[in-house]
């Protein structure tokens, strides 16, 4: 068995529309069930919005990730899922968040919006260095977990 630990790192596009009240319901829906699954799978990572894309961290052995990471990725609320980092790592970084969150408010997702348009959107430009060291960087401010 594969005990190795791996990091996944991906952005994508919000196709979840509707006033703030629509949007924030449909993110709460995802938060609650990401903690509520990732714990299960012994999952950990973070979640980053800015109105217009989603970044997310995962954490956890390959197997687990490749599983979750396939429901996801159909998940019609968020289009366009590009992969920045698929990678090997010693420990994890949000080892007690089955998702931390990070709001449009945040000083996070200001960064965030920041790196995507320094990159112009264009995904080749990015790292997910990038947005895991946003994450990292703020993980204090991150929304508590419920889980
Ligand atoms: C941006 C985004 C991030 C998501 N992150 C997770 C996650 O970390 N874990 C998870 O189980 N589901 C996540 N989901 C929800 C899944 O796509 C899917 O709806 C859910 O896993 C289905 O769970 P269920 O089979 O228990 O109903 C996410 C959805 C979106 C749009």
């Amino acid at each position: 068995m594969n005990d190795q630990l791996y990091r996944l790192v991906y952005i994508s596009r919000n196709e979840i529309t509707g006033d703030d009240e629509t949007v924030h319901c449909e993110i709460e829906k995802i938060l609650s069930v990401s903690r509520k699954n990732n714990a299960i799978a012994n999952i950990s990572g973070a979640l980053l919005f800015n109105a217009g894309c989603f970044a997310q961290v995962l954490e956890g052995l390959h197997d687990d990730l490749q599983n979750s990471f396939e429901r996801i990725q159909c998940d019609s609320r968020h289009s366009n899922v590009i992969v920045l980092a698929f990678e090997k790592m010693a420990e994890r970084r949000f080892p007690s968040w089955s998702m931390a969150y990070f709001g449009a408010d945040s000083d996070a997702s200001a960064k965030f919006g920041d790196i995507m348009q320094q990159s112009e959107l264009d995904a080749s430009l990015l790292k997910g260095n990038q947005i895991f060291d946003v994450l990292n960087e703020h993980l204090l401010d991150a929304e508590p977990s419920s889980v």
